[in-house]
């Protein structure tokens, strides 16, 4: 797919409004639209800082929100704007969820994860489809976008947190294993229409995690979409920096939303990722 000039060149945009959703996490909304799809990310850039690649939290045709997590010099820098700052901003990048209208679709996001969930879950719900919406998260002070989801109609919200201080004491892969044993595709159950078996599964959010729910969905026999992130310097398939071993496709272009069929073929999914300048990283060390 061909990226468009104007697509692979920064814009400013100016923000319009600030939410602090945690103590390290905010989300702004700029004053336009770059025709994002849920799942597409965005290179975000802070002229003599840094640009760096994050998801699209929602885009409307009119505005565009990101929601970030603090975590060092761009982010952090990032978080001292305000509203009426301008940012620069290119894309929208990569692959995007797909789905069918009247679909029943499992979401599992952890982390920033659940703000491309949310964008997926307010455009499917339009299309008739019915959700089941993981949101997972260390604890209660940490959950993203709890409110938002739960006021979509057609969308059952299960909450998991590592401490137990909300939801179910657990990973959020856990409750995917037991809905989707619940009502397995094949069964009897499902034939005679006792129970909805499950569609697809989409996932956003830690490797790890991501990983599991590949493995997972593919015991079951479910399709599911999973988004991949690696390090992102261009953004539209010139770097080569996002390339995953063997198959060589590239995050910005091919991903970040991959399916499960190809992502059981990528041997680093879930154990290592490479930093700026190539070097190997494993996940959990
Ligand atoms: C497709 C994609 C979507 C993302 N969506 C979001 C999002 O919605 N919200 C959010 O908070 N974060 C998101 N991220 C992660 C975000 O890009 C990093 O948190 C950010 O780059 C950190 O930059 P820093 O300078 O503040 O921190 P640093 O201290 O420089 O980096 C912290 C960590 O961030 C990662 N990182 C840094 N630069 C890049 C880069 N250019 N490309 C990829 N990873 C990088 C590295 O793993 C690094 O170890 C996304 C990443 C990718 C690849
Ligand atoms: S970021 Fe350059 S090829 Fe993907």
């Amino acid at each position: 797919m061909a990226i468009s000039l104007q697509s692979r060149l920064p814009r400013t945009y100016r923000i319009v409004e600030v939410k602090q959703e945690t103590e390290m996490v905010r989300t702004y909304t700029f004053d336009g639209s770059l025709g994002a799809k849920p799942g597409q990310c965005l290179m975000v850039w802070l002229p003599g800082v840094d640009e760096v690649p994050m998801s699209v939290a929602y885009d409307d045709g009119a505005r565009t929100k990101i929601t970030f997590f603090a975590v060092g010099d761009m982010t952090n820098e990032l978080a001292r704007r305000g509203v009426g700052d301008l940012v620069g901003l290119r894309g929208p990048f990569g692959t995007f969820y797909e789905w069918s209208p009247g679909q029943h679709i499992v979401l599992v996001a952890g982390g920033y994860g659940a703000a491309p969930m949310y964008f997926v879950a307010k455009e499917t719900v339009q299309h008739g489809c019915t959700l089941e919406v993981i949101v997972g998260a260390r604890g209660k002070e940490h959950l993203l976008y709890v409110e938002e989801l739960e006021s979509l109609p057609h969308v059952s919200l299960h909450v998991a947190t590592n401490d137990g201080s909300a939801g179910y004491k657990g990973f959020n892969t856990d409750i995917l294993e037991k809905l989707l044993s619940s009502c397995p595709r094949d069964s009897k159950n499902a034939k005679s229409k006792q129970c909805s078996p499950i569609d697809q599964v989409f996932a956003c959010g830690p490797e790890l995690m991501l990983k599991r729910v590949s493995e997972i969905t593919a015991a079951h026999g479910v399709p599911s979409q999973l988004s991949m992130e690696r390090y992102m310097k261009c953004g539209y398939g010139l770097c080569g920096n996002c390339v995953v071993d063997p198959l060589g496709i590239r995050m910005c272009i091919e991903g970040p939303v991959v399916k499960n069929d190809v992502c059981v073929k990528i041997e680093e999914f879930g154990k290592y990722h490479r930093d700026d300048v190539g070097r190997k990283k494993e996940f959990g060390k």
